[in-house]
């Protein structure tokens, strides 16, 4: 299936199914599906914490779980499939390239270096942080690499870095919100953040870029009220929120952070109620709440929060508050099955506007995945080639 078709397909159904996939059961504690489809909310209340783990986890076995409810929902199982790409074996000169990086991050730049297109144009390295994908391209492929990175601390470790492997590798200080992308590069980005990925694939499409090997991830960043689509004609309507939705899973966090995780969810969700039973109806976004708060008591932690927002200070009552917000984090995780069951196909969808948007500026596109999930959840690469 080609890019186009996929993004077609997936754009005429997501919205159809719009009620399942925008509402947040931690903002609103019966969202109006779980009211129009008491059975499945009845056994998603019912699933003890291995299943909610698992169907947490794994977006198709969500999917079919609630198609026993909702049949028309098994259609989008197979859209979710996509091509893994396969790595050509890097010939990398021993270990030192490999300086400081972490172990995750080392096996996903030799994944993405195995698979990103070959040639002999320049590369660019979009946001590459200390250049350590671009250090390792230009140590196997034997092409000039440019670094483009915001951050001079890290430009001048890259530096450092290469220079001890004595590598063609240079690093320019800039914003890549602001600079223009030379034409004619091989234009690598990993993991470049939100409206920073979409900068260098409009702009460098615009300015002839010959290749792309882009990573996208945090879809979220620089969406202010709705995403604005590359490709114009589409269908779905996606807030921040919903593009949020995207890169929420947590397969790769420890169960310590886990745990952590659902202490501040509880403690935040013990707050919106005794919120709520103050007389302030419906949900009110929290401002950002320091992390030492979280790690006291809870009844300190919810009285700082009242006095801050201005509500009076909870009582002796405090305690069944706590309980309250642990109770509502316990169907919060199984209704939130629901949302969570699609956020593998809207990233999908945001994927596919930036691969249709290089196809309409006459690039030939190749869609798949990179990596093992369990190296990072954000594996898909878009591969772009000048037609
Ligand atoms: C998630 S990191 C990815 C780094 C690297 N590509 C990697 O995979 O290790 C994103 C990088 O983008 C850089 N960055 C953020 N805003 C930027 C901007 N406006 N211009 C250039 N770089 C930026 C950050 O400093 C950070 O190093």
């Amino acid at each position: 299936m080609t890019p186009g078709m996929r993004r077609k397909e997936l754009d005429a159904l997501l919205p159809t199914f719009r009620e399942l996939w925008h509402a947040q059961p931690f903002r609103e504690p019966r969202p109006n599906w779980a009211l129009n489809h008491p059975a499945l909310t009845e056994d998603l209340l019912r699933l003890d914490e291995a299943e909610v783990e698992y169907l947490a986890d794994d977006t198709g076995a969500a999917l079919k779980f609630i198609a026993r409810h909702l049949p028309d929902v098994a259609c989008l199982a197979g859209l979710e499939a996509l091509p893994i790409k396969t790595a050509a074996r890097l010939a990398i000169p021993g270990e030192r390239w490999a300086w400081e990086i972490p172990g995750r991050k080392r096996s996903q730049i030799e994944a993405f270096a195995g698979v990103a297109q070959t040639g002999d144009a320049p590369i660019l390295d979009w946001c590459g942080g200390k250049g350590h994908l671009g250090r390792l391209l230009a140590l196997v492929r034997d092409v000039p690499v440019r670094t483009l990175e915001i951050d001079p601390a890290l430009c001048g470790a890259g530096q450092a870095l290469a220079k001890r492997l004595s590598l063609c590798q240079d690093f320019s200080i800039a914003d890549a919100l602001q600079v223009e992308v030379p034409a004619g590069c091989h234009a690598v980005a990993l993991h470049a953040c939100g409206d920073l990925h979409r900068r260098l694939i409009e702009q460098g499409a615009k300015n002839g870029v010959a290749r792309f090997d882009v990573a996208p991830c945090c879809y979220y960043r620089g969406v202010t009220g709705l995403y604005q689509p590359l490709v114009p004609d589409g269908q779905t309507l996606l807030s921040r929120d919903d593009t949020r939705l995207a890169v929420t899973e947590t397969v790769t966090a420890s169960p310590r952070l886990r745990r952590r995780r659902d202490r501040e969810m509880a403690w935040k969700l013990g707050f919106d109620a005794y919120r709520r039973a103050s007389g302030e109806y419906g949900y009110k976004s929290f401002k950002p709440i320091s992390a030492a708060w979280f790690g006291g008591q809870f009844p300190e932690f919810l009285q700082r929060v009242a006095t801050r927002e201005g509500l009076p200070v909870p009582g002796r009552s405090v305690r069944e508050w706590e309980e309250v917000g642990w109770q509502r984090l316990h169907e919060v995780l199984r209704l939130s099955i629901v949302r969570q069951a699609f956020r593998r196909l809207i990233e999908l969808w945001l994927v596919l506007d930036l691969s249709v948007y290089l196809e309409m500026q006459g690039y030939s596109v190749d869609l798949g995945i990179f990596c093992e999930r369990s190296l990072t959840p954000r594996n898909l690469l878009i591969s772009a080639r000048r037609a």
